[in-house]
């Protein structure tokens, strides 16, 4: 018989349909079980009756165990109290495998053991609910561009230079020479911005963090656009319309995740544009305020970069993602644009989310003068050689342009409302994790 998917069983209420799934959980009540079958599209009770089925339907009842395979068939129906909820009255089951006792329980379990047995893991609900709102930002990021005329040019993984300063290249031997895993696609990004006009990268990048935040994964997912001609402003303005683009999305298709999340989306219908936009000194005053006020540990210092906690306290004051912008040159990348009104400021931005979650956006505008990165390249300590190529592009047709990277699991982390963004992708891989 064909198969329905749980999600579709309203289409199908008083029909014979046959479920192909898993046993989520059980509760039997001698001549009664209750089944909670799930298929990967959802959830639903099922219900056996003894008296109404074959005597081998009710001895599989009372043998199936946590996470067996099962086929069933039954007539689903809605719910007498609850509208919009169905059960299944089972007719038939069959059991393909009869699962061993499964290590995962409803009872509480560590976050270690919950991640060594992660394969497993992303079969609960919570679990599956966060993945599948992954999936919708994922969609909703490239709707984003590929509905406003960007252009999708790949940025390959092994690379002969870092982008992102050198301290946290993982690097890898690539026959006779050695290469590094890709930080961030932007330098490639910059030569198909000048072939395209307006191009995205969305790929794996990798960087070897040795710190063990509940922000950094080693490898992660990042979506980087690139646009010729734009400018500082002209990249606020996309990441603003993409992160409210990204969030009405989510807010729109993924109500029930949401719900089993337990998200304040009321917080969430908040982060629609216009955001505020804080230049650096601003910010700096701020956190140098709150210490004043007793509200945070340490003094910030004028012309460093923020760590995890100013950022959180940053956000933590708006309710709506805040853009930083200007930081000084000295703590960013060599390839910004300086600020010509204060040359020792880069013309960069961190996007912050709300709620204390920090940086999930970083990008700005690009040095186009091919002395200015001449020098930058020098003052870094970077190889000139292994940039040759990209020193081109400010030879052939250099333009002023822009770009942004955000990085898909702190996006996720923040939408979710999570404690850590390791449950964000399905097999994260951190300082101290490799496995499974
Ligand atoms: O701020 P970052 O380092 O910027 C760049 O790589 C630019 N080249 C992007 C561009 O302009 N095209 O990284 C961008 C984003 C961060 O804001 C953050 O969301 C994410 O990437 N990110 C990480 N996510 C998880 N774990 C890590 N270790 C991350 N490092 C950066
Ligand atoms: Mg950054």
């Amino acid at each position: 018989m064909k198969q329905t998917y749980i999600k579709e069983i309203s289409r199908h209420l008083g029909q014979e349909i046959t479920i192909k799934g898993w046993l989520y959980n059980k509760r039997s009540s001698g001549k009664l079980g209750f089944l909670e079958i799930r298929d990967g599209s959802g959830l639903i009770q099922g219900v056996v009756s003894k008296k109404d089925v074959s005597e081998q339907t009710w001895e599989n009842t009372e043998k199936v165990t946590q996470e067996s395979s099962i086929t069933v068939i039954g007539i689903p129906r809605e719910h007498p109290k609850h509208p919009g909820v169905y059960e299944l009255d089972i007719s038939d089951l069959t059991v393909h495998q009869l699962a061993q006792d499964y290590p995962i329980t409803p009872k509480e379990h560590g976050v270690e053991y919950l991640m060594d047995h992660r394969h497993l893991w992303l079969r609960s609900r919570r679990q599956h609910a966060i993945l599948k709102v992954r999936h919708e930002i994922i969609k909703a990021v490239r709707d984003f561009f590929d509905d406003d005329g960007f252009t999708l040019c790949d940025t390959p993984i092994f690379t002969p230079a870092a982008c992102e300063g050198t301290t946290n290249l993982f690097e890898v031997q690539y026959f006779d020479e050695k290469a590094y895993l890709t930080q961030s696609g932007q330098l490639y990004n910059e030569a198909t911005a000048a072939a395209f006009g307006k191009v995205y990268c969305f790929g794996p990048t990798f960087r070897a963090e040795k710190s063990k935040t509940r922000r950094h994964l080693t490898e992660f997912w990042m979506v980087e656009p690139e646009v010729a001609y734009a400018k500082l402003d002209d990249i606020m303005d996309l990441a603003e319309k993409f992160i409210g683009h990204i969030v009405g999305r989510v807010l729109e298709n993924r109500k029930e995740e949401l719900i089993i999340l337990e998200r304040d989306t009321a917080l969430l219908e908040k982060a629609m544009p216009p955001f505020p936009r804080l230049q650096y000194d601003d910010a700096v005053k701020m956190l140098q305020q709150a210490h004043t006020e007793g509200k945070v540990e340490n003094l910030f210092e004028l012309g460093g970069d923020f760590g995890s906690p100013d950022e959180t306290y940053i956000s933590s004051q708006y309710d709506k993602p805040v853009m930083v912008h200007r930081y000084p040159a000295a703590v960013k990348a060599f390839y910004m644009e300086p600020d010509p009104q204060r040359p020792d400021l880069a013309l960069c931005v961190d996007v912050l989310a709300p709620e204390g979650y920090g940086e999930i956006i970083g990008g700005g505008e690009r040095a186009s003068s091919l002395e200015l990165l001449l020098d930058r390249i020098k003052e870094h300590e970077l190889p000139e050689e292994a940039f040759d190529w990209y020193l081109d592009l400010r030879k052939y047709g250099s333009v002023p342009h822009a770009g942004f990277g955000m990085g898909i699991e702190r996006c996720v982390s923040w939408v979710c409302g999570l404690e850590h963004v390791r449950e964000t992708i399905p097999f994260p891989r951190m300082l101290n994790r490799l496995k499974p």
